[in-house]
């Protein structure tokens, strides 16, 4: 049977960018034999205004089920004075938790075009391809004790940086996984020589590294690794490291490469009956409101998104090249949404001229 996938569009600019991620999922079915069993549903706002719930518990099952998920984005100034519990938010925190999402995966990856977007140096960011891995749902942003007591005549702010053994072998094998359909290059990144739980994360995946013996792995503390992110990204392929750092890191990784409208995410979890990991993909940029319903929006980064998933969900990474490649080439003819606009000589173009420009570049591939 084909491989299905749930699409969320959401709200804002969400149903916009999701849209040319369509034009491409039916290239894909018409000229690649490469049908997906593709269902629609509502997500944030968009159904609160249908159901009361930023994510009703039908859609919740039926994100259990298929193989992934693509979310476009949720939120936007009509939702802003809801009450907490039915934010359009909660509805991707509660996809998120109850998939057990605990690999983020945030790609920096810089399109030879948009070299000079960046704010390094051209030589620097020129064909960068790397992966950060962020453990999510553990560590200092969960650990008991917290909170904010009183002690003696102050208070003290206080939160737990805490790691349990299979927290960072599961996350371990994630990243494992992946840098054996990339480079086979793992760096591991803790602090190691100030924190316990960094003693303990390098242990364990030392010792995940023996089921990888073809994956080349290293450590490097991660403010070290920050600096080496700076001064020369190339030197990774796939990083690993945990909540709190990998917060830090692949914000910073993520503009080596450039603009919100062209970053990808995937999140990950445990491997399903069929062994595929649970998986939601989706663009790291939210539903951009001031731009909304003007087809300014950048779709790469929603079609970027979809990349991932045929590479990491569905075993086809030569499409997802192809697919690149075809982002690559119309960024390289000067095509730009608003967003990248800045250089001469540039074309501007409108959501689904990107769209239509990209699918144009497959067809020629
Ligand atoms: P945002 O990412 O929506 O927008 C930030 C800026 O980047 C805006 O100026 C926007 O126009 C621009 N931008 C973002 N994506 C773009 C694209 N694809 N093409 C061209 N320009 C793009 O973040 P902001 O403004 O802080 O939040 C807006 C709403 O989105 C809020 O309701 C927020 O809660 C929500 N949000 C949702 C996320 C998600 O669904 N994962 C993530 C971040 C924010
Ligand atoms: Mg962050």
């Amino acid at each position: 049977s084909n491989p299905s996938l749930l699409i969320l569009p959401g709200d804002g600019i969400g149903p916009e960018v999701m849209a040319e991620v369509r034009k491409i999922i039916d290239w894909y079915g018409t000229k690649r034999d490469l049908t997906f069993d593709v269902s629609e549903d509502l997500v944030g706002g968009a159904a609160y205004d249908k159901h009361g719930v930023p994510l009703a518990d039908a859609t919740m099952d039926k994100a259990q089920e298929v193989d992934a998920v693509l979310l476009g984005a949720v939120g936007g100034p009509k939702y802003d004075s809801l009450d907490f519990s039915v934010k359009p938010e909660r509805g991707l925190l509660r996809l998120r938790k109850e998939m057990d999402l605990y690999a983020n995966l945030r790609p920096a990856q810089c399109f030879d075009a948009l070299a000079d977007f960046s704010s390094l140096k051209r030589d620097v960011v020129a064909g960068l391809d790397i992966m950060i891995v962020r453990e999510l749902t553990s560590g200092v942003y969960f650990g008991e004790p917290r909170g904010i007591f009183e002690e003696g005549n102050e208070r003290v702010g206080i939160n737990t940086q805490r790691y349990t053994e299979s927290e960072i072998d599961r996350v371990a094998r994630s990243a494992f996984e992946l840098a054996m359909k990339r480079d086979k290059k793992l760096c591991s990144m803790e602090k190691a020589n100030v924190m316990e739980s960094g003693v303990l994360w390098r242990e364990v995946v030392t010792k995940v590294g023996e089921d990888y013996p073809e994956v080349e792995l290293s450590h490097m503390y991660a403010d070290a690794g920050a600096m080496q992110l700076t001064r020369w990204p190339k030197q990774f392929d796939v990083i690993v490291t945990d909540n709190l750092f990998g917060d830090l890191l692949s914000d910073l990784a993520a503009m080596l490469t450039g603009s919100l409208g062209m970053l990808p995410s995937a999140s990950l979890g445990a491997p399903m009956a069929n062994g595929r990991p649970k998986a939601l993909y989706e663009p790291v940029h939210g539903s951009a409101p001031d731009i909304a319903g003007q087809g300014k929006a950048n779709p790469i980064a929603c079609i970027l998104s979809f990349a991932m998933a045929l590479r990491y969900s569905f075993d086809a990474g030569d499409e997802a090249t192809r697919l690149e490649e075809a982002v690559n080439a119309v960024l390289a003819d000067g095509l730009r949404t608003a967003d990248l606009l800045g250089e001469e000589g540039v074309q501007p173009v409108s959501t689904s001229e990107m769209g239509d420009a990209i699918v144009a570049k497959l067809d020629a591939s």
